[in-house]
């Protein structure tokens, strides 16, 4: 099943064709970072427009690469949410459009979930080996952990009370006057740093307390720029001990939470990792010194949001018939007039 996925939740805007869930024929995503950076974060609104002058070439783009014509698409899936309303809206309808000229199947995505799928691209296993799982979303929006029993079945066991993890990189970056993202500069700059030198508060140390948090940490980082300025007048000598300490202990409450859940739940057969921290260097070590359960990681590509994911996920829920029982004429957004699922109950 050939499946043509379409993301434009936030600031990527992203093409690509994936066949049976996991073999990408071609993947096209185009970063706004640039057009964003000198606003310190995203804008929605420009976001938008920027989607809109995007999608259409790189859906071209992307059936040149894989050498498909769109008449081979076996359906459209797109990211529905959760992300920026205006962002979403140029991707959604361009979808429906599509999937309504081809008069082929709309599919859905949520997009925390699609992340998960990321981990599972190029895999060639059996994924009933796989399951349950454990998996952990770790990206600008979200520091989420789920336990899977299948790859459409997610039961959240943790997430943020407050920032999310690389949007705590992204504001520690913007406190030290690195830019944005943060997470790849903090990363590069810990690289070189100490990472005992700082004491950083250790968050969430309750071992039942089945949570995540970020804004103590930013404070502390805050609070121990300001103390350093005070006293000395400069505050960037220990610029890479500072960064090496934050990130030890941003990924170490990850870290930390995964093994508790690991011996709640011993009979987890794999920790699948995704979103854009998930490319983190130093947090794949920790996961390989600390966790013995096996776990997958994206590749670097697919870490951060792309339309790979959204197609893979996007698979296994066209095949899972509950799912699509459900979804039949049903409106699943606030512009949808359009029954996407129809197609996929036919005869
Ligand atoms: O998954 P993603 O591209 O977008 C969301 O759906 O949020 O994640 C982006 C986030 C940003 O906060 C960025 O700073 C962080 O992932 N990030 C990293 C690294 N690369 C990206 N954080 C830590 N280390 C990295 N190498
Ligand atoms: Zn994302």
């Amino acid at each position: 099943m050939l499946i043509l996925g379409i993301e434009s939740s936030c600031d990527e805007t992203a093409v690509a064709l994936v066949a049976d869930g996991r073999r990408v024929l071609a993947s096209v995503i185009a970063s706004q970072t640039a057009v964003h950076q000198p606003f310190g974060g995203v804008v929605p609104e420009v976001a938008a427009r920027e989607h809109l002058r995007l999608i259409d070439p790189l859906l071209h783009q992307a059936l040149q690469d894989a050498g498909i014509d769109r008449d081979q698409i076996d359906a459209v899936a797109v990211t529905q949410g959760p992300g920026l309303i205006g962002a979403l809206l140029v991707g959604v309808s361009y979808a429906k459009g599509l999937a309504l000229g081809l008069g082929k199947p709309l599919l859905p995505v949520d997009h925390v979930h699609a992340h998960v799928h990321g981990a599972l691209l190029g895999v060639e296993a059996d994924l009933t080996s796989f399951y349950p799982a454990l998996a952990l979303v770790v990206s600008g929006g979200h520091t989420n952990l789920y336990r899977m029993h299948g790859p459409t079945h997610f039961r959240l066991l943790a997430a943020s009370t407050d920032d999310a993890c690389g949007e705590c990189f992204d504001k520690v970056a913007k406190i030290l006057g690195l830019g944005y993202p943060g997470g790849p500069l903090i990363e590069r700059l810990a690289a070189t740093g100490d990472r005992t030198r700082l004491p950083m508060p250790r968050m969430v140390e309750q071992k039942n307390r089945m949570e995540f948090s970020y804004s103590g940490l930013k404070t502390a980082v805050a609070n121990l720029v300001n103390q350093r300025r005070q006293a000395d007048g400069g505050g960037g000598a220990d610029l890479a001990d500072l960064c090496a300490s934050f990130q030890e202990e941003a990924l170490g409450q990850i870290v930390r939470k995964l093994s508790s859940a690991l011996q709640s739940f011993g009979d987890t057969r794999s920790i699948l990792v995704a979103g854009g921290v998930a490319a983190n260097r130093r947090f794949r070590q920790m996961m390989a010194q600390e966790v013995k359960v096996p776990a997958y990681f994206p590749a670097p590509d697919f870490c951060s949001d792309n339309a790979a994911m959204i197609a893979a996920y996007a698979y296994h829920l066209a095949q899972d018939r509950e799912w699509v029982q459900a979804a039949v004429g049903h409106d699943w957004d606030a512009y949808s007039r359009y029954d996407y699922a129809r197609a996929l109950n036919a005869p």
